[in-house]
């Protein structure tokens, strides 16, 4: 089933199954592998992308449910040259360690700081409480999140 939509800033085509998921279109078809599958069944939050503004679990989501819509993945949210200053604040604070979580856990902090630029830590954990750590136990990321804010505002 043709599916047409945007994804990180480039307009993208898709022929996959009508039962593909948006993580599975993402990674397989569009070759966008930042975007990680851990539980497939939208508790862990490693497959967060962002749809129209909206942090979306991508394995909840069918490709065919993208039509017209803006899609953004962890890749889209820096260019090749360098970090993002949300990218950047991880690396700093050490807010990551075998990464599998990660790009969920930017794009999910990517909408909220868009959204709320003045987040506080508590209202940081309640959004990033979707998506689960193996190996950071979150503090180093709620100070990598905080300490981004500043870039988010206008
Ligand atoms: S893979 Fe989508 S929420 Fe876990
Ligand atoms: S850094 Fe390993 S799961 Fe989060």
């Amino acid at each position: 089933m043709k599916t047409r939509f945007e994804l990180n800033g480039r307009a993208v085509e898709t022929e996959a199954p009508p039962r593909t998921t948006l993580a599975d279109c993402i990674r397989h078809e569009l070759m966008q592998t930042g975007t990680h599958v851990g539980c497939e069944h939208g508790v862990c939050g490693a497959c967060t992308v962002i749809v129209n503004g909206a942090a979306v679990r991508s394995c909840l989501m069918l490709a065919v449910q993208a039509q017209g819509a803006k899609v953004t993945t962890v890749e889209g949210l820096s260019n090749d040259e360098a970090l993002s200053p949300l990218q950047a604040a991880f690396r700093k604070h050490h807010a990551l360690q075998c990464g599998f979580c990660t790009p969920g856990m930017l794009t999910t902090a990517h909408a909220l700081l868009t959204e709320e630029p003045d987040a506080d830590k508590a209202r940081i954990r309640e959004v990033l409480s979707g998506n689960l750590c193996r190996c950071t136990g979150y503090i180093a990321i709620v100070e990598a999140v905080y300490e981004a804010r500043k870039a988010y505002r206008k």
